[in-house]
């Protein structure tokens, strides 16, 4: 169980944020593999402010959709609170705050993992989101912005203060971008030193991942990013594994298509005939990934213009009967 303010979740691990990837039918696919809490993407408070259509859509939801966050970026508090006003007619259960982004050109402008530079400065803007919004706050920071600076926990009880009501930790610092390993240690600090819920993030590709995270660390979840890319059963799998220690064996071929067809449908409604099969290739690719021999399949994929055409893909990938090369979960993934 994972208890953030009023929100209870059966299971103490989520759907992270992801820019570019956690759209609507990504999360409804995630949703029916087991998936609880899980958020729209990173969401600038000034294109929200500028109306811009595209994040309107990115925002939207529907009640299926729940419990659901919304993550927003931005340093500039007046457009934040005009953002937060916007936001309040989609009733979402979590506002987080994100300080943990790493590309430059946000960081450049202060934002994102920018804000880990200045503690107090995100502690104001986090008490000022706090006071504006009967929604619970909680905030994205990252284990500091290079190793010669690593202060999460500093971070974190600025935020803490602020009245936040829990708090996400991406145990690697801006400088590691995503690669190379979690620091488990600075998330553990972090929990120990605070009082609302922590929950981990980093390196968290398969159930057993997850449950080095909670043993690591001591946090009270754990969020699932890059582990559920082609994997939406990571939810279902890691509930039976830390149920009853087992990992259950993972879809074949036929249930892999299906899953395949199911999500590039959501997305044909979602994004449109047109835009679907461009958003659809990489999730093609890590839908596949880890069977035998479908790299020309795969290519095909990076080519197909329409959505049939990638139902055709789809339909072939099925009847060929692919082999799976990966026997573990946590196989070509990562060693534990
Ligand atoms: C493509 C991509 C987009 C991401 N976008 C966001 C984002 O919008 N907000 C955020 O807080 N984290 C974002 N993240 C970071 C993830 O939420 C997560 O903290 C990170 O990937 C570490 O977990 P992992 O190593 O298990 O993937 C993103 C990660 C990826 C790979």
């Amino acid at each position: 169980m994972l208890k953030i303010a009023s929100l209870t979740l059966k299971l103490p691990f989520i759907l992270a944020p992801m820019a570019g990837i956690t759209d609507l039918p990504f999360r409804m696919i995630c949703r029916s593999y087991g998936c609880e809490l899980a958020f729209v993407e990173m969401t600038s408070a000034k294109a929200l402010v500028y109306e811009n259509r595209k994040t309107e859509k990115m925002v939207a939801t529907r009640p299926e959709d729940r419990p659901l966050g919304i993550q927003l970026l931005g340093t500039d508090v007046e457009f934040i609170l005009r953002a937060l006003d916007i936001i309040r007619k989609y009733e979402y259960d979590i506002i987080d705050f994100n300080a943990a982004c790493p590309v430059t050109k946000v960081t450049s402008k202060g934002e994102g993992s920018g804000m880990m530079k200045e503690p107090r400065k995100l502690g104001l803007l986090l008490k000022t989101i706090v006071d504006h919004t009967d929604t619970p706050v909680t905030v994205k920071i990252r284990a500091g912005w290079n190793e010669k600076s690593v202060n999460a926990r500093e971070v974190a009880l600025y935020a803490q203060d602020a009245g936040i009501k829990g708090l996400f930790i991406h145990g690697r610092t801006r400088e590691q971008g995503y690669s190379g390993r979690v620091d488990y240690n600075v998330i553990r600090e972090v929990k120990e030193a605070l009082d609302i819920p922590v929950i981990g993030s980093g390196d968290v590709f398969s159930p057993l991942h997850v449950k080095k995270m909670f043993d690591e660390t001591g946090c009270d979840g754990v969020a699932i990013a890059r582990g559920s890319f082609g994997n939406p059963w990571i939810f279902n799998e890691t509930a039976e594994y830390l149920k009853s220690g087992i990992v259950p064996p993972r879809p074949d071929f036929q249930a892999v298509a299906d899953i395949m067809a199911d999500h590039l449908r959501l997305i044909a409604s979602y994004h449109g005939p047109v835009t679907a099969p461009v958003v659809f290739r990489k999730l093609f690719a890590w839908y596949i990934k880890g069977f035998r021999d479908v790299k020309p399949l795969k290519e095909r994929a990076f080519k197909a213009k329409t959505t049939e055409e990638m139902l055709e893909l789809i339909k072939e990938f099925r009847n060929t009967s692919y082999i799976q090369k990966v026997v573990s979960v946590s196989d070509n993934l990562l060693e534990l």
